[in-house]
C-alpha cells in the first residue's frame, strides 16, 4: 500500500441512487420539463397550481399550498396558526409547542422560527414516535399546539394524539417530510391535523430535483394564509399584509413532481414489500432488532432502521459500540447503512435556553445510540436486497 493509500472497499449497495431512479423514469420526465421549458411560466406556473391540486386530492385535504421546502413548510403553517388563533406574526417565547427531539433538525428549528418554544417529550420506544402519554403529561396553560413527526414513514397515534388536542383546545400540525402515502386507521398523514408539512427533499418518499415542500389543509384561513406567507405576506404582491417569505414552489420541480406522483403508489408499495423482506430474513438475528409494523400505520418506510440491542446505553455519547461495529462491518462489505439521528434536538447547541424539556427522555436516548438505517429505495434489486440481508447476518455474527 501506497503512504496515502487507504483500504476502501467499493460501494456495492448505496443508500439511495437517484441516477437509477432518474434513468427509469427518464422519458417521462425529461418531457415535463421539456414542456415547462417550452412554457417558460416559472413562477406558480401551471405545474405548480396541477400539483397543488393532486396533492390535495391524494392526501384528502380541501387545500395544499406549494412553498420551497419542507422547513418553510412548517415555518409557514405555523405562522399562519399564529396568525388565525393570535392575530400575531409570530408566537411568544412563552407560547409552547409539543414535539420530539428524535427527529431531523428542523422540525425544532421551525417552531422557534414561528416565535413559540419547543417542548420536547419521550418517544414511544417500539414506533420511536413521540409517545402520546408523554404529550399529555407536558401540556401547562403555556402549551398552545402539538407537532408530531411521522418518522421513518410510519404514521404517529393520531387517534390519541387528535383526542388530546381537542380535550386542551391545542392545533396540531403534522410534519409528513417522511411519510407521503403514509395513513393512520386509513386517514392519510397530512390530512388528520390542522395542517401537514410536506418535504420533496430528494431523498424523500417523493422529491424532487432541489428543495421543494408543501403545506396541506382542511381549513379555508389557514390556506389563504399559507398562500400569502409563501408570497411575501399578501393577496396583493404590491400591498402586503403580512411579514412574510420568498417560498414558492418552482415550478420545474412541481414538473418533476407531478411525473413522480404517479408511481408513488407502486414505489412505496416496493418499499413495503422490501422491508417485509428484510424483517424476514433479519428477524432472527440476536441483539437485533427489526422495525414493528402496526397494521394500521400504513408505514411507507422512508427509512427502514434496526435497533442494536446493546447494554451499555444510554450513555452519555449516545453511541452504542456494537451498533457502530455493524455500521462499520457492513461498510467493508460495501453496504451503505445510517444513523437518523445521532443526536437528539435536545442535545444540540441551538435548542440550548431555547427549548424545555419534559419527563425523561431515555427513549429517545437509547434509540439515538441503537438506531442504524439499511439501504430501502424502491428499486433495488432481488440481487441487492439478498446482499443486504447476508451482509447484515454476517456483520451481526461478527464477520
Ligand atoms: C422530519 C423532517 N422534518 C422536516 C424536514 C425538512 O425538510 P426540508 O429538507 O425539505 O426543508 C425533514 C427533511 O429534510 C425531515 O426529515
Amino acid at each position: 500500500m501506497g503512504q496515502t493509500e487507504t483500504k476502501s472497499t467499493k460501494t456495492k449497495v448505496p443508500m439511495l441512487d437517484l441516477k437509477r431512479e432518474y434513468n427509469h423514469l427518464k422519458p417521462e420526465i425529461d418531457k415535463a420539463i421539456a414542456r415547462a421549458l417550452e412554457h417558460q411560466r416559472w413562477i406558480m406556473g401551471p405545474e405548480v397550481k396541477e400539483l397543488e391540486k393532486q396533492v390535495a386530492e391524494y392526501v384528502g385535504t380541501r387545500h395544499a399550498i406549494g412553498v420551497a421546502s419542507g422547513t418553510d413548510a412548517l415555518v409557514v403553517a405555523l405562522r399562519a396558526l399564529a396568525l388565525k388563533r393570535t392575530g400575531k406574526e409570530h408566537f411568544l417565547p412563552d407560547q409552547q409547542i409539543i414535539t420530539t427531539p428524535f427527529t431531523f433538525t428542523a422540525t425544532g428549528e421551525a417552531i422557534i422560527r414561528a416565535g413559540a418554544t419547543p417542548v420536547f417529550v419521550d418517544i414511544d420506544p417500539v414506533t420511536l414516535n413521540i409517545a402520546p402519554e408523554t404529550i399529555a403529561a407536558a401540556i401547562t396553560s403555556k402549551t398552545v399546539g402539538i407537532l408530531p413527526v411521522h418518522l421513518y414513514g410510519q404514521a404517529c397515534d393520531m387517534a390519541r394524539i387528535m383526542e388530546i388536542a381537542r380535550e386542551h383546545g391545542l392545533f396540531v400540525v403534522e410534519d409528513v417530510a417522511q411519510a407521503f402515502g403514509a395513513h393512520f386507521n386509513g386517514g392519510k398523514c397530512g390530512s388528520m391535523g390542522d395542517a401537514g408539512a410536506f418535504s420533496f427533499f430528494p431523498s424523500k418518499n417523493l422529491g424532487c430535483f432541489g428543495d421543494g415542500g408543501m403545506v396541506t389543509t382542511n381549513d379555508d384561513q389557514l390556506a389563504e394564509l399559507a398562500g400569502q406567507l409563501r408570497k411575501h405576506g399578501g393577496r396583493d404582491k404590491y400591498n402586503v399584509d403580512h411579514l412574510g417569505y420568498n417560498s414558492r414552489l418552482d415550478t420545474l420541480q412541481a414538473a418533476v413532481l407531478l411525473t413522480k406522483l404517479r408511481h408513488l403508489d407502486d414505489f412505496n408499495s416496493r418499499r413495503k414489500e422490501i422491508a417485509a423482506r428484510y424483517n424476514s430474513g433479519l428477524g432472527n438475528l440476536s441483539n437485533v432488532t427489526v422495525p414493528a409494523v402496526s397494521g394500521n400505520t400504513g408505514h411507507v418506510f422512508h427509512q427502514y432502521t434496526l435497533r442494536v440491542a446493546d447494554p451499555r446505553i444510554p450513555n452519555p455519547e449516545l453511541r452504542s459500540p456494537l451498533r457502530d461495529a455493524l455500521g462499520s462491518r457492513l461498510k467493508e462489505r460495501g453496504i451503505a447503512s445510517m444513523v437518523y439521528y445521532p443526536v437528539p434536538l435536545h442535545r444540540m447547541q441551538v435548542f440550548q435556553g431555547r427549548s424545555k424539556i419534559v419527563g425523561a427522555l431515555d427513549e429517545t436516548e437509547r434509540a439515538a445510540a441503537e438506531v442504524l438505517s439499511l439501504p430501502i429505495e424502491p428499486l433495488l434489486t432481488e440481487e441487492e436486497i439478498g446482499l443486504v440481508i447476508r451482509s447484515v447476518a454476517a456483520a451481526a455474527a461478527g464477520n
